[in-house]
Formats: C-alpha cells, sequence, structure tokens
C-alpha cells in the first residue's frame, strides 16, 4: 500500500508522499545524473534548463558547472517548484538557479536561448512526445543539445520488469530505438546513445542543428 502511494507519486508528486517520492528521487537519481551529465560537456557560461526538476539535486549539480552562466528548472507540480527551490536556496540567491512552474508542453521561455536541455527519468509522463520535444527543441540555441535520462529501459531478456510501475501510473519503459526514432521524427539531429549495462541505465542525446 505506502509502496503504491509512493510509486504514483511519481507522476505528479502532492501532498504527503509527494514529500517522500521527492526525497527518494533526489536520492534514487543521483549516481544515474552523474553517469548521464558525464556525456556532454558543459562549459561556464552555458544556459542550461532541467526539466521535470523534481526535487532539484540535478538543478544543484547544474549549477556547480556553470560560472556566469544560468540554471533553470521547471516542473508541473507545485510542491516540486517548492522543493527544488528550497534543494537551491543559495544558487537562487546568487542568481545562478530560477525555478518556474511549467508544463513541458509550453515553455515559458524565448526560442533558442538553451545551450543543453536535461530531462532525468521524466520522460514517461509527457502527454505529446512529439509536440514536447519540438517546444524543447524551440528553445535549444543552434548547436545546443537534449540530454535524456531513463532508468526504465526495456530488456528483452526480463519483459516484466517494469510491468507492475507501467501498468499503475499508465507509462511504459522505453528502448534506444523508440527514443531515437522521438528525437528524429522531432527534428533532431547527431542522436548519440549510450547504455550502462551493468545499471541498464541508458542517456541520449541530440542536437539543433
Ligand atoms: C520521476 S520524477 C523525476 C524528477 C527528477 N528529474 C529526478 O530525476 O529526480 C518525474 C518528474 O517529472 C515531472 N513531470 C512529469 N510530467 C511533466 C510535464 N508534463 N511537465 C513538467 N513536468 C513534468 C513530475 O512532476 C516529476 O517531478
Amino acid at each position: 500500500m505506502k509502496y503504491h502511494r509512493l510509486v504514483e507519486n511519481a507522476a505528479h508528486p502532492n501532498g504527503f508522499w509527494g514529500k517522500m517520492m521527492i526525497k527518494s528521487m533526489n536520492k534514487n537519481h543521483s549516481q544515474l545524473t552523474d553517469w548521464a551529465l558525464d556525456h556532454i560537456k558543459i562549459n561556464k557560461t552555458d544556459i542550461i534548463l532541467d526539466v521535470g526538476c523534481g526535487g532539484g539535486r540535478t538543478v544543484d549539480k547544474l549549477c556547480s558547472f556553470v560560472g556566469n552562466g544560468k540554471v533553470f528548472g521547471i516542473d508541473y507540480s507545485e510542491l516540486c517548484v517548492k522543493k527544488t527551490e528550497k534543494f537551491n536556496r543559495k544558487n537562487i540567491l546568487c542568481n545562478k538557479a530560477k525555478i518556474i512552474q511549467s508544463t513541458v508542453s509550453e515553455l515559458p521561455f524565448e526560442d533558442e536561448k538553451f545551450n543543453y536541455v536535461i530531462a532525468v527519468e521524466t520522460f514517461y509522463f509527457w502527454p505529446d512526445k512529439i509536440n514536447d520535444l519540438r517546444e524543447i527543441y524551440r528553445t535549444l540555441k543552434h548547436g545546443g543539445k537534449i540530454l535524456l535520462v531513463f532508468e526504465m529501459v526495456k530488456k528483452p531478456e526480463e519483459p516484466e520488469k517494469w510491468e507492475k510501475i507501467e501498468k499503475r501510473l499508465g507509462i511504459s519503459a522505453v528502448s534506444k530505438e523508440e527514443i531515437t526514432d522521438f528525437l528524429l521524427r522531432s527534428g533532431y539531429q547527431d542522436i548519440r546513445s549510450y547504455v550502462n549495462s551493468s545499471k541498464n541505465w541508458l542517456c541520449l542525446t541530440a542536437e539543433k542543428e
């Protein structure tokens, strides 16, 4: 029962179980995020967006890379925005981070703003994958990159691995081929994928030409 309430709050954290989920995400996605961030080269002046920022640990990690740059975080959950702001109080005070409540489907940013857009463990929940990837594309600078990060990766030898979570949340685990296809159909170029085979993690980078 407790486990179910917790898992249900991965999609849109809210209330007591949302708070528990945010704590768990900040802890359990940290290593995955570090591994994925090793596949991009962030410059000190970069402007970066973290989509579906959850509890804010990724925003904080990104702030440690940028000097004169800036990190924005968006999440459609009010609770996530509050928790990310709390986690990043110092980053916000020194104007390195800004957090906004928003859906990925309609980003409150002008065209060609970001060097990188990062999305850790959130793609599964987006309502219209192609539209949402195109919306991110709009906000990327030319030469800017998206980094998509996944833990719920399909494993042909274990077809039932994610079944319970998929059913409970109405989402699907992903494969490298499916995400590549989504990225191609949304206009991205130079798609590269990376797999951590011991952990079964997947991340992809793709560029706006
Ligand atoms: C599993 S959590 C991952 C959070 C964080 N990225 C991490 O790795 O810890 C998914 C997050 O995506 C957010 N999210 C889901 N759908 C969204 C959407 N359509 N627009 C904005 N945020 C969304 C949820 O509110 C939640 O914070």
